[in-house]
């Protein structure tokens, strides 16, 4: 019998442009790594948390990944007691999905300790529940490609109606992260619940063309179908010097660039890793200019999302 399970689930881009709480993708890294053990005592505990500065509850409850496991055990009436170990890698209130990289690395960890009783599906509508506890909004966007990996429709919450689409080889992503925290939950609350039909109109013909040009493997559709016209420029604001880093990344040769989840990270697609280098070269300045700390990393989309990284019995 399995007694401990480590995980890793990666980083994710929320919304990619045009399409708010319908698109995501993940990238390879970095991401958070969980750990999971049988212990003899019932309950979950949390028995460690490493870099997050002391800033998550340790109260099982609280927290994206004690909240899984407390809810996988539910689900799959276990009395059995966990103690989770969780390594973040992933800056909180990034818009990298930092939640979602918790939540979903314990409940691939503690699924695989079970011998995978639940499916994936199963698991994506407890992440979605973490997801609801850590911002207000049961949203799929960062959990589904955190779990699934690749780049993901969520066509409907209720339930879950999960698309894979298909990604062109030479995609990739360029993510700046200035040192600045949004909380998901403030940067949600900004949205007005209506929006003008021309918006919309706008809108939903970039998701259209944003999906085709993933399947026709069509870059420059996939770029200018980034364009979001509906959130953007709503949460532009709460990141400084956005449109000069969105500017430089496309003079540098982004086929597009825009908000990864609620901010404050930035992301931006291009055709090789070359011209990914040299627009995280470009945003960094900016940043840095403005004497803001900054980190970026680069990546293609990663199509496996979340694995094992070690059990022992
Ligand atoms: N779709 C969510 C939002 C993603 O934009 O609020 C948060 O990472």
């Amino acid at each position: 019998m399995k007694q401990s399970v480590t995980a890793f689930a990666p980083a994710t881009v929320a919304n990619v442009g045009c399409g708010y709480d319908i698109f995501g993708f993940a990238i390879d890294e970095p991401g958070d790594i969980v750990r999971v053990s049988r212990s003899k005592t019932a309950g979950v505990r949390i028995l460690e948390i490493t870099g997050d500065g002391g800033r998550l509850s340790k109260i099982a409850e609280q927290n994206t990944a004690g909240f899984a496991v407390i809810r996988f055990l539910e689900k799959i009436q276990s009395d059995q007691g966990i103690d989770i170990r969780l390594t973040k890698q992933l800056p909180m209130g990034s818009g990298m999905g930092s939640s979602a990289a918790s939540s979903v690395a314990a409940l691939i960890a503690v699924n695989h300790l079970f011998n995978e009783p639940l499916q994936k599906a199963d698991l994506l509508t407890i992440a979605m529940e973490a997801e609801k506890l850590a911002c207000g909004a049961a949203h799929a966007d960062n959990v589904a490609p955190a779990l699934f990996g690749g780049f993901i429709l969520i066509r409907e919450n209720t339930p879950p109606d999960i698309i894979e689409l298909p990604v062109p080889d030479d995609l990739y992503c360029t993510i700046i992260h200035p040192d600045i925290e949004i909380k998901t939950l403030n940067a949600r609350k900004i949205i007005e619940p209506f929006i003008p039909l021309p918006d919309a109109v706008k809108q939903w013909a970039n998701t259209a063309g944003l999906v085709a040009g993933l399947y026709k493997k069509d870059l420059t559709l996939i770029g200018r179908s980034l364009t979001d016209h509906i959130i953007e420029p709503r949460r532009a604001n709460l990141i400084p010097h956005f449109d000069e880093a969105k500017q430089s990344a496309i003079d540098n040769g982004a086929i597009g660039c825009s908000i990864s989840g609620s901010g404050p990270s930035i992301f931006a697609l291009s055709s090789s890793l070359e011209n990914a280098e040299i627009i995280a070269v470009s945003m960094s300045s900016v940043f840095s200019n403005y004497f803001i700390a900054n980190q970026t990393y680069i990546s293609k989309i990663n199509q496996t999302g979340a694995r094992i990284l070690d059990e022992k019995d």
